[in-house]
Order: structure tokens, then sequence, then C-alpha cells
């Protein structure tokens, strides 16, 4: 979604911005702009389209010289993407960028009208800079701040510029993230670290309903009424390179690369003498004994690792487990309370629907728990309880290498859940977590054998229309596949649980259909041959994953994906097979000439509903 960056200091500010918003591009955009004070005059540059055409802007129009001011990466929520609607924009004296929804715009578009304020732009945006202006009767930039923050509904992170004040950066925020870097006689403040991390590893994390403001005597933060509050400084654990390519043509692929040590450094945060431990997180076996059910909520892929965390929590520890889309279960009055346990999984931390869900299951009183990559994330800091996953940063919009970690944290807590309730043995607790710290090496050894997912996605280059299919933790990640594949290929693309294609999916199946196959359960092989045997039947072309040396009867197999999962239980294959699902997924984008890193109308981090 929208990305924020705000400069003040002795740098050449527009450099310093719009690296800054290349840093945010993972988060999806559709345009972009800057406002610079150059003396007392702020100039804005914006427009529609990619940051290569605001560069190519900014060489024909002139770079604004300055030391102070925004930017802006817009991803349309109110208006189309256009030049009139991008940001920053500005009325009357005061210029800012937004990323969030003003939900009660229209009612402040109409009472500003009626004070004489016109509006250039369709967005929501445009009426916050008029209110500030509004409320600037004073020329007290402050005072305005807090006194439009008392009338905006929904929600907001702000970048904000007065005129009469050029060596000053406001901000401000509610619901989106907005994090201010502290550099040596600089201050920075943007949507997300890599925005600054090139220059300070230190930083801010402005709560909800606070304010800051970066001037020549440093920086100081205020409460929504304006009274100045003390902040902690914190430093960053991600260096530069973590947010560069590192030499691969794409993050996607370095993030696929790093998994089997982002899953190592996550089992070793979370396993001590050889079983899981999560006393740590403020988890305990007496705790985990209470809980009567489980409720999953989640987003996108997010959602999808918590289908497999179902299967292995009521495999192993016996409670019932639903895995609910965060964006029904905050609308769909849950049956949950006292005695639930509500996992919430995310990798931004500050996925709208998932931080509503979190909030409701928390008014009800039920424990919650987060599985987040982002520690400093407005969902880490609300949850009860924290599993912080160690994957780094995550910069392809695909989801790839926090999914791994995501499962794996899951995981290890099924194996305690079980052992708490008396399920498993301390000696079944020991082999299971043991046979997990096997993944790094499988995982490794499928990236290893990506030419052969790459001559998969070959086989799909005139593909329109595709299907995954598979039984239990291959269902899941059917679901998983699936949807790696669609978002970054544009190839249209169904997951369905193996036995249930028949119940009317089949019908759609014809000469060539692709059926992508996982096929590594043994215990319903069997059955998922059979469901093979049906599609091909029907003309399909199937592409099955499997485990080495499985067999299937001459002519069912069009292509095999032979995975080496070693003596990996069936239960944890999913990490090291969905290696091979990305690695088909991203193929194929490239292949298709298109950009897996930024695919089309998607955004990283969606903090709207
Ligand atoms: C898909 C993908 C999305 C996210 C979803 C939730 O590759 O990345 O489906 O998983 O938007 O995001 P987080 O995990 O940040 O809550």
């Amino acid at each position: 979604m929208c990305g924020i960056v705000g400069y003040l200091g002795n740098r050449d500010c527009t450099s310093v911005l719009m690296d800054g918003l290349e840093k945010l591009e993972y988060r999806g955009y559709d345009s972009a702009g800057i406002a610079v004070f150059e003396g007392r005059e702020i100039k804005t540059v914006k427009t529609r389209g990619k940051l290569s055409a605001m560069r190519e802007k900014l060489e024909r129009e002139g770079k604004p010289s300055g030391h102070c001011g925004i930017g802006h990466t817009r991803w349309a929520t109110h208006g189309e993407p256009s030049d009139i609607n991008s940001h920053p924009h500005s009325n009357g004296r005061v210029t800012i960028v937004h990323n969030g929804i003003i939900e009660n715009y229209a009612e402040l578009k109409e009472f500003l009208t009626e004070q004489g304020y016109t509006f250039l732009s369709q967005t929501d945006s445009e009426v916050v800079a008029c209110l500030l202006d509004y409320y600037y009767a004073e020329r007290n930039p402050l005072h305005a701040i807090t006194e439009t923050l008392k009338e905006l509904r929904g929600s907001y992170a702000l970048g904000m510029i007065f005129k009469d004040f050029p060596d000053r950066v406001y901000a401000a925020r509610r619901g989106s993230p907005l994090i201010v870097g502290m550099g040596s006689g600089e201050g920075f403040i943007a949507s997300d670290i890599p925005a600054f991390l090139k220059y300070t590893k230190e930083y801010v994390l402005l709560d909800d309903n606070e304010i800051v403001r970066l001037d020549n005597d440093g920086t100081r933060f205020f409460d929504v009424h304006g009274k100045p509050v003390t902040k902690d400084v914190q430093t960053a654990e991600w260096d530069v390179e973590q947010a560069q390519k590192c030499g691969f043509p794409h993050y996607m692929l370095k993030e696929i690369h790093e998994q089997p040590d982002v899953v190592q450094k996550t089992l070793d945060s979370l396993v001590k003498d050889g079983v899981p431990d999560l006393t740590g997180i403020g988890l305990t076996d007496d705790m985990l004994r209470g809980f009567q059910r489980v409720y999953i909520t989640a987003c996108g892929t997010a959602m999808y690792a918590g289908i497999v965390a179902k299967y292995a929590i009521e495999k192993l520890a016996r409670v019932p487990v639903a895995v609910e889309i965060a964006s029904e279960f905050r609308y769909m009055d849950p049956i949950v309370g006292e005695g639930d346990l509500v996992i919430v999984v995310s990798q931004s931390g500050e996925t709208a629907d998932t931080k509503a869900a979190l909030e409701l299951a928390k008014s009800r009183g039920a424990k919650t728990l987060a599985v987040v990559n982002v520690k400093y994330s407005a969902i880490a800091r609300l949850a009860d309880i924290c599993i912080n996953t160690l994957a780094g940063l995550e910069i392809a919009v695909a989801s790839t290498k926090a999914y791994s970690v995501q499962i794996v944290s899951l995981y290890l807590l099924a194996f305690r859940f079980a052992y708490a309730r008396g399920i498993i043995s301390e000696n079944e607790l020991k082999r299971l977590t043991a046979q997990l710290e096997k993944t790094p090496e499988t995982i490794r050894s499928v990236i290893e054998h990506s030419d052969e997912c790459q001559f998969a996605a070959s086989q799909l280059i005139n593909t329109e229309t595709l299907f995954f299919i598979g039984r239990g933790f291959d269902y899941a990640l059917s679901l998983e596949g699936s949807l790696k594949l669609k978002e970054i290929s544009y190839i249209h693309s169904e997951a369905y649980a193996a036995g249930e294609l028949k119940h009317g999916t089949i019908s759609l199946i014809e000469q060539n259909i692709p059926v992508i196959t996982i096929a590594t359960q043994r215990h319903v092989l069997e059955k998922t041959i059979s469901n093979m045997e049906e599609v091909k039947a029907r003309g399909a072309y199937i592409i099955a994953l499997c485990r080495k040396g499985t067999t299937f009867a001459d002519g069912t197999v069009d292509l095999k994906l032979e995975l080496d999962f070693g003596e990996l239980d069936d239960m944890l294959v999913p990490l090291p097979t969905v290696c091979a699902l990305q690695l088909i997924a991203y193929y194929s984008s490239v292949l298709r000439g298109n950009d897996p890193d930024k695919p089309r109308n998607l955004a990283k981090s969606v903090t709207t509903e």
C-alpha cells in the first residue's frame, strides 16, 4: 500500500526521498510524488506510474533542490491513478502525504466546501490538507494538527509540511505504520525502516495518535493533545544488504534461496535442548492444556500457513482448530471468548483485517497469539503473546520465506501443544523436533534442483488456466501453490482438495489443461492417484510433485518432479515442497515477461479493508 517518506537534514532531499521511495516500492503503488522546500517555496513533482516515470519527470522539470521535504508512493483507493490524484496534495498553506483511508472524507469535504475550499483531486487525502489549513488560522502547525486529528475517522499515517516552516517535517499516525529515523543531525519519517536504513539504524516507533516534529533542533514527539511525550530509540537488526538483491535478478528468488537459513534461525530461537520451548514468549504448558478451541485467522498466504497448522495441531494435539479468513472473522460474529486461543498470522503485522480480527478476539476475552515477522508492527504489539518469526526483511510482494517460517513456528506450537496435553511423550516430542531440524537441509536440496521447476514452468507458458490438487497437507499446499502462481504469473488457477474435483469442477478439465498434483502424503497416495487418473482420462496434462521413488502407472503423469525429502515425516514435507511451488511460480512469471517482485494491482502490506 502507499509508502511515505520525509526528510530534514543536510543531504540533498530529493535524492533521499527518491531513494526511500525506491525502498518502499515493494509495498505496491501506481503513482508517486515528492514535495521539497526550495528556499521558502514548496516545489511538488508527481506523476502517475512507476518511479522511473517520476525520475523522467524530475529530469524534464528539474529536481527540487533543498533539505526538507516529503514523498509518497500511492496505491489508489479513492480516485483512479492519475497525476492529479497522486500525492503530495497541497491546499492553502499545507502540503501532505497520506497512507490509509479517511472514512468521513465526504462529510469533511462538504464542510470545507462550505468554508470556501475547492478540491482538485478525487482523493480522500486532499481533505486532510484543507482541514489542516482551516485549523492553521493561528499559524501554529501543532495546533492545526491536533485539531485536525480530532476530526478524522479511519486510518492514517500522514507526513506534513507547512509553507511558513521550511525546516520542519511533521508526521502523525493512527492505524497505519509510521517510523521515525533518528540520524545524527538529520531526521526521517517513513512507512518502513528500509527507506532510511542506508542512513541510520536508530528508529522510534510512532504509536497511534502520536505526532512527531523534525526540525533543526532535533526530533520531538507529542500526544494527540500536543503534549510532549518521551519515546524509546531502538536499533534495527536488519542491515542494508537485506534490502538489496545481492546478485539475484529478483528479490523473490533471493528470498526463496534464503529459506534454509531463516528456517534454521527461527528453529534456533524456539527450540531449547531439543524441544520447542515457548515459555520465553509467555506460553506455558499449563496455558496450552487449558485451551478448548483454537482459531487461526489471517489473510492470503499467511492464512494458508494457518491451514497447514490446522492439520498439524488437530492431528497431534487433538484440539479443534478453525481457520478463518480475517476479513470474514471480523464481521461474522464468531463464537469466540475465554478458553479459546486465537492465533493471528502475518508477515507485515500491519494487515488491517488481521489486526481487526485480533482486536475482536481480544475484546471477547480470548487469549491471542501473533505469529509475526515484523516485530515492531502493530499486530506484534497488540497480541497477548507473540512469536517473532525470523525471516528478515521480505521485499518481494509474493510471500515466500515468511510462509516457511510461519509454518515452522506453528509446527513447533503443534508439537508442544500435543506434549502439554499428554498426547505425545517427551520422546516423541524430541523425535518430531529433530525431524523439523532436518528441514533446512531438505529445503536446500529442493532449491538446488530449481532447473526442474524452471522446466515445469516452461510447460505452462501458453496456459490460460490450471488446477492444483492434493489431499491433507498436500491440499493445504495446493492452496498456497495456486495463489503464488496466479499472483505473479497472472495464469488463472484454482486449488482443490483432490477428492472434491469430481463434485463439479471436473467439468472444466479438457485436453491439455494442466493439473499440478501434489502427491507427497503416503497414507492417501492411492486415493490421490485415483484422482489423477480421473483428470487424466479427461485429457489433463499432469505435473506431479512427489517423494523421490514414487511410482505411477504408465501414462498417468506427463511430468514428474521427484523431491528428495530423505526420511522426513510426511507431515513436515510441506516445507521443502512449497519451495518447488514457489520456484514454479517464479519462473512462470519471469518466462511470461512479468516482474515477479511487483505484480500488478498488488500491495505488500494491506493496511486497508
Ligand atoms: C501472497 C501474499 C499475501 C499476504 C497477505 C497477508 O503472496 O503475500 O497473500 O500473505 O496479504 O499479509 P501479511 O502476512 O503481511 O498479513
